[in-house]
């Protein structure tokens, strides 16, 4: 008997190449291939990315790996079919969704997400393989197997949120990109991203939740020794959708003109708080203080303490002690 994650490595790799097949042949990859066609996405990515469709059936997957010989239990554990609760068997987990196979570092494929491909919102827009023995969502990135080379040559990584912003990334010719699965940023992601680059450009959704997902993202990067640029997609967009309406060539300027996180920062802070007052000035120094002690970084701390000092037309000896105040 082979190990068990071998057998789950040839299960994932069985059921990517049949819902590749779906989404190139198949009837029922019909409205897969015209979403992909609407959205932009190209032949070339698909292939890439080894995209796929899964049919829109309860018993498809539990079909297909009936025929393959797969074992339910195997299936099961794969995460690709959940078993019915009165016992009478297992139903698909991925239906009518396009498919986005997510691999590991070496490229072999350990889970999935996929894609509604309507809009009438009764069910999750994303939905993503469980914890397997293959999969951990909270130390993958989607898309570094294809990205790692990138990101040791431009020495930097570029992190956005999804699937689509990282494919539409690759496409505009910037293929140093991530995208952690979701917008849940962990330590365990900072540490695996610091084995390829030490510096990172955050290129998150305009929206809200994008803004949010970045201040979390950036804290703990800066507490994993990492600098941060920022590139911000100017609303209402998000990666993909600048790309596509702006072009590859604005969005190569916006990554290469990433403005450093704690310049951004200090020019956010005095555009939200009154530098007149002192209270708007003390909130300037504790907010640059509190993320620049995080870096542990004395180069780092000194150079900002000394801009913020100018801005605020103090010395700069009073900010490093108000800053001492905040350890
Ligand atoms: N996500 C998720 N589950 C959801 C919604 C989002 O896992 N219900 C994850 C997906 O990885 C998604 C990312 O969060 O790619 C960012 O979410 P969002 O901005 O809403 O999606 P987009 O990537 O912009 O996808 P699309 O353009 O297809 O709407
Ligand atoms: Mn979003
Ligand atoms: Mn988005
Ligand atoms: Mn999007
Ligand atoms: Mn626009």
């Amino acid at each position: 008997q082979r190990r068990l994650k071998e057998r789950l490595f040839d299960l994932m790799e069985q059921i990517t190449r049949r819902w590749q097949t779906v989404l190139a042949s198949d009837a029922a990859g019909q409205p897969a291939r015209e979403y992909l066609a609407r959205r932009g996405v190209s032949p070339r990515a698909i292939q890439t990315f080894r995209l796929g469709a899964a049919p829109p059936a309860w018993d498809d997957t539990v079909n297909w790996a009936r025929s393959k010989g797969f074992e339910p239990d195997l299936v099961e554990q794969a995460g690709l079919i959940i078993r019915r609760e009165d016992g009478s068997g297992y139903y698909d987990r991925f239906r009518g969704r396009l498919i986005f196979p997510i691999c590991d570092e070496q490229g072999r494929v350990i889970g999935f997400s996929g894609r509604v491909l309507t809009a009438d919102a009764d069910t999750a827009k994303y939905i993503n393989s469980p914890e397997t023995p293959l999969f951990h969502k909270s130390r993958v990135f989607y898309g570094l197997d294809k990205s790692r080379r990138a990101i040791l040559d431009a020495g930097f990584a570029v992190v956005c949120e999804g699937q689509l912003d990282l494919i539409a990334c690759h496409e505009a010719g910037v293929a140093n990109v991530v995208a952690p699965l979701g917008t849940a940023f962990t330590e365990d992601h900072a540490r695996l991203l610091r084995r390829y680059s030490t510096e990172v450009v955050l290129c998150f959704d305009s929206d809200e939740a994008g803004q949010k997902a970045m201040s979390r993202a950036l804290e703990i990067l800066l507490e994993a020794g990492i600098v941060v640029r920022v590139a911000l997609v100017p609303a209402p967009h998000d990666p993909d959708s600048f790309i596509r309406e702006h072009g590859a060539e604005a969005f190569q300027s916006l990554v290469r003109n990433a403005e450093d996180f704690f310049d951004y920062h200090l020019k956010r802070l005095c555009s939200i708080h009154d530098l007149g007052t002192e209270r708007g000035r003390l909130r300037v120094l504790e907010e640059m203080g509190r993320l620049l002690l995080k870096t542990r970084n004395d180069l780092i701390i000194e150079t900002h303490a000394r801009k913020t000092a100018a801005v605020l037309g103090v010395s700069e000896a009073a900010v490093r002690s108000e800053f001492r105040k905040l350890e």
